[in-house]
């Protein structure tokens, strides 16, 4: 641990403040949400941008949570200083996708074993060739023991990091000919970071919205069903 970069730019917490294994929903009300819902004797650690982090006690078991914000850039800031200024060993996104596989329905799980990426955020590894980010299997395998012992619908497989949420070329579904399961916009950069600091990293996502099936698209309040069995999941797993 580099104590002496604590607190971070974006991080107001003190030394030993997170535990071990970090909750990441995107959205603060999110984590807000979960560390009231489930965690007992919840503590807010960092507020500083209205990025609500917690740490509290789930079944007695020391867990955090904290929000990423939306997109890579953000997602790559967090993770970072949770696993290099922190002692952070894990770092479970829990999220939203839009969904372009036919075999996969509103409210569904994907595990993410992989994110491929539209965006750059490897490029700062100068490595010659193209990186793969990936899941740790430890975690994945977990997960996916989890929503067998849950009965829930998952499917375990790729998914595309997108920088883009309105995307001018429309070019998501192009995705799905390799097989990509979902849309989702910080996987990629979590992956590299965990990677790179030879740290742990899984991201779940409930399906949100499918391309493939746009009549299905969910209400916030829908989503809030389907969100309480990811964090059930990622919290079992922690
Ligand atoms: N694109 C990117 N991120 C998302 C989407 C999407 O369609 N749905 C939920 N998160």
């Amino acid at each position: 641990m580099s104590e002496n970069n604590i607190p971070t730019p974006h991080i107001s917490a003190k030394r030993g403040d997170f535990a071990q294994t970090v909750i990441m929903p995107g959205d603060p009300q999110r984590s807000e949400f979960i560390a009231k819902t489930y965690l007992t004797d919840a503590k807010l650690v960092n507020n500083v941008r209205g990025i609500g982090g917690y740490t509290g006690l789930y079944k007695g078991k020391r867990v955090s949570v904290m929000a990423s914000g939306m997109g890579q850039p953000s997602m790559g800031i967090y993770s970072y200083e949770l696993f290099n200024f922190y002692d952070v060993d894990s770092i479970i996104r829990v999220g939203t996708c839009g969904s372009i596989s036919k075999d996969l329905h509103a409210r569904d799980m994907i595990i993410a074993l992989g994110a491929c990426t539209n965006g750059n955020y490897a490029s700062q590894y100068r490595l010659p060739g193209t990186f793969c980010p990936t899941a740790d299997f430890d975690l994945v395998q977990k997960a996916v023991c989890e929503c067998e012992r849950l009965k829930l619908r998952y499917k375990v497989g790729t998914v595309l990091s997108s920088d883009t949420f309105y995307d001018d070329s429309g070019s998501a579904l192009e995705w799905a000919k390799m097989n990509v399961l979902g849309v989702e916009m910080e996987a990629a950069a979590l992956y590299c970071n965990a990677a790179r600091a030879g740290k742990r990293a899984l991201c779940i996502c409930t399906v949100s919205d499918s391309f493939i099936y746009p009549e299905e698209n969910t209400t916030s309040e829908e989503r809030l069903g389907a969100f309480t069995k990811m964090m059930e999941v990622a919290l079992e797993i922690a």
